[in-house]
């Protein structure tokens, strides 16, 4: 079954996801298995529904002014939880270290990570693709193999996110074969990798043909929830 998370980032108003909720909350389905990751703000509305967070404090606990810590997600019914999103390692400087501890947290109050890696347009373009992948997935070589089991994976090139530019399916199907290869030589364990990166309904069709990914993380195309529920529709 394929997992699909949608991921609001900082969109929508209280009155939005009042009535976003309202148009999602009787959604049933039987191929994919899909999860909501609001702004932190508005998780309580998204109670009823299979929650999940778009972020968690790098500190177990105590003083840290503004941010969220495993411990009161897990309290708030979250399942999932992304790290080390591209926006968030470019435009706050995440660093490795900060995401491999999230990921202990998170880890540590049985809520599952979705850790995000991809490359830059630079990167692709001097083909350092798979440089790349090595470097985010070396994050994963401090948790035992069990955990890594756990962990999903999301392959979001980042010229993909918010452009409309997509990869061709034999590319997604490159990296994430690569991904999961990779993770099974260094681990023995196999894991699931989601795509993610302009996925919409226009594209949607074409992208059910790349036969080994798990799912989908999707921004823009989760913002309208009747739209969002055609987009899942069509998954198989
Ligand atoms: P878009 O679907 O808007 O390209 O965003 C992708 C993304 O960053 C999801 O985490």
């Amino acid at each position: 079954m394929k997992l699909v998370v949608a991921n609001h980032k900082m969109n929508l108003t209280k009155e939005e996801v009042l009535s976003y909720v309202d148009s999602v909350k009787d959604f049933a389905s039987n191929t994919v298995e899909f999860v909501f990751c609001p702004s932190t703000l508005y998780l309580p509305y998204f109670s009823s529904l299979p929650l999940g967070s778009q972020d968690v404090s790098y500190l177990k606990e105590g003083s840290l002014t503004g941010d969220v810590s495993a411990k009161q997600l897990k309290s708030m019914g979250v399942l999932y939880t992304l790290v080390g999103h591209s926006e968030r390692r470019v435009k706050l400087h995440e660093n490795p270290e900060m995401i491999q501890k999230k990921i202990e947290n998170l880890l540590n109050e049985g809520i599952i990570p979705i850790l995000c890696i991809g490359e830059s347009i630079d990167e692709k373009e001097q083909g350092k693709v798979e440089e790349v992948l090595d470097r985010e997935l070396a994050i994963l070589s401090s948790f035992t193999k069990e955990e890594i089991a756990s962990i999903v994976i999301a392959y979001e090139p980042m010229w993909a996110i918010g452009t409309g530019v997509l990869p061709t399916n034999q590319e997604i199907e490159n990296r994430v074969r690569y991904i999961k290869e990779k993770v099974s030589s260094l681990y023995q364990v196999s894991i699931r990798v989601l795509y993610g990166g302009s996925v919409n309904i226009d594209n949607i069709d074409t992208l059910e043909k790349v036969s080994n990914m798990d799912g989908y993380l999707v921004g823009g195309a989760s913002l309208d929830g009747p739209r969002f529920l055609s987009l899942m529709e069509r998954m198989r």
